[in-house]
């Protein structure tokens, strides 16, 4: 397995470009499934969850062909309907496969993802919400086993949907089956996040019909078949996100190519409180930090709310940053695992429930670290980055589910950092 070996207090300077976004790719590579027709997708990320994601469209009988980070899929000829344990259970977003199976061809069989390290993570309101347009769903052997027999021309029925709490991968799940169902689906209390936007406005290059997009209400009048179409994936504001707390918190000076302010105003607005001097150019924000650090009080919440996949990031800066913050997690009961091993680094950390107490004006200290998940690994490496001396970090197969090259473009702006077996 591999580890990341990072000596620390490095100065970042330079310029880093942003990827595409790991959470706008993994459902547009899928909406793939609604068109029997070519969909062309650029800016797609090369990261673990990806090839998950190809490994299981191939599976279901999607043709793939790839150049750099340009994926052509063609959904003309699907054999096979079940998406396997073995799949679900290294990436939970393979559940995005049972709208758009279950909407253009009627059935569905995909295991039912279990707990995960941040938390129990139910589906529910994905099959509730393809129940309410018509669909017959059990579960089986640990399968939802899903259809539409009964259902006139074994099509979904649009009808009106509220999802509660609101869904990242719910709201993509039953947008995309509507696309295809009969009539008109009102899906109420819809996730606004830009990832979700993006995958809208790829299904309406492919023909499909979406009112509302990044507001409450998302309404999709159903159309009897999709087309190919052209797309290029939006940037990873979390990406983008993680090299900017770097830039904080090493006195550093980082210029993020590729992204936009509008679609990253609450971490902005945070990286402002914690005195760090920001430069907005339209695709590029450069980010200025003196080291002098304030504490930032966070409290995480669905777009345009302060991001969960940023609060462990944000952690890592308060510990070193002068004086006292609190860190609420609303989203997942369990995504504080990096606070141990912060403490680990020298961080003081208290956790009451959902809240964090964090006494900064720590000097981080390197340490043997283990990653737990994804961006509690992305805390651990802006830790290690901000330390004196050298941590190790075990088990970095969750950073490579979702940053592209992260070592090389650390390494570029001048950090050191190595990847050993
Ligand atoms: N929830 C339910 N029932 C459901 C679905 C969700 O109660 O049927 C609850 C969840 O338990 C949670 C809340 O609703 O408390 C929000 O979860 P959501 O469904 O929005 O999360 P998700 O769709 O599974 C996506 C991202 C996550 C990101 C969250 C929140 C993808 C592939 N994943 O997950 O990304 O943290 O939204 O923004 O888009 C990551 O990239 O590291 C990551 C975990």
């Amino acid at each position: 397995m591999d580890k990341l070996i990072i000596n620390g207090q490095r100065e970042l300077h330079g310029d880093v470009c942003i990827s595409g976004a790991k959470n706008a790719a993994l459902p547009i590579l899928i909406a793939s499934l609604l068109s029997e027709e070519e969909l062309k997708l650029k800016n797609v990320p090369s990261l673990f969850d990806i090839k998950t994601t190809e490994l299981l469209l191939s599976a279901l009988g999607v043709e793939i062909s790839k150049t750099s980070s340009t994926i052509i899929l063609k959904a003309k000829k699907i054999n096979n309907f079940n998406a396997p344990y073995d799949l679900v259970k290294t990436m939970r977003a393979s559940i995005l496969v049972l709208g758009p199976l279950l909407s253009r061809f009627g059935k569905a069989r995909v295991s039912l993802p279990g707990g995960c390290a941040i938390g129990s993570r139910p589906v529910g309101i994905h099959i509730e919400g393809l129940e309410a347009m018509g669909a017959q769903i059990k579960i089986e052997n640990g399968d939802i086993v899903a259809s539409t027999q009964g259902l006139s021309e074994n099509r979904l029925i649009g009808t009106e949907i509220e999802m509660n709490p609101v869904t990242v991968t719910g709201t993509e799940n039953l947008l995309m089956a509507a696309c295809l169902a009969k009539g008109k689906t009102t899906l109420k209390n819809s996730a606004k996040e830009p990832e979700v936007i993006d995958l809208g406005n790829c299904l309406i290059k492919m023909g499909a019909i979406i009112k509302g997009l990044g507001t409450d209400i998302i309404e999709v009048e159903g159309v009897e078949e999709l087309n190919g179409a052209e797309h290029s994936i939006i940037f990873d504001r979390i990406e983008a996100g993680t090299y900017m707390v770097a830039a904080a918190m090493t006195s550093g000076e980082l210029n993020c190519i590729g992204v936009e302010s509008d679609k990253m105003s609450s971490i902005l607005y945070k990286l402002k409180d914690a005195g760090v001097e920001i430069i907005d150019s339209g695709d590029v924000i450069k980010i200025k930090s003196n080291g002098k650090l304030n504490p930032v009080n966070i409290e995480t919440g669905a777009y345009p709310n302060f991001p969960t996949d940023m609060q462990a990031q944000f952690m890592a800066l308060n510990t070193i940053a002068n004086g006292n913050s609190k860190v609420k997690e609303n989203i997942f009961e369990n995504r504080f695992m990096h606070v141990q091993e912060l403490i680990r680094m020298g961080a003081d950390i208290k956790v009451n429930q959902n809240t964090a107490i964090i006494s900064g004006g720590k000097i981080l200290e390197g340490a043997n670290v283990m990653a737990t998940d994804l961006r509690a690994s992305a805390s651990l490496v802006l830790a290690a980055l901000s330390a004196k001396g050298e941590t190790i970090i075990d088990r970095i197969y969750h950073l490579d589910r979702g940053y592209e090259n992260l070592e090389k473009k650390f390494n570029q702006i001048g950090a050191n950092i190595k990847r050993v077996n």
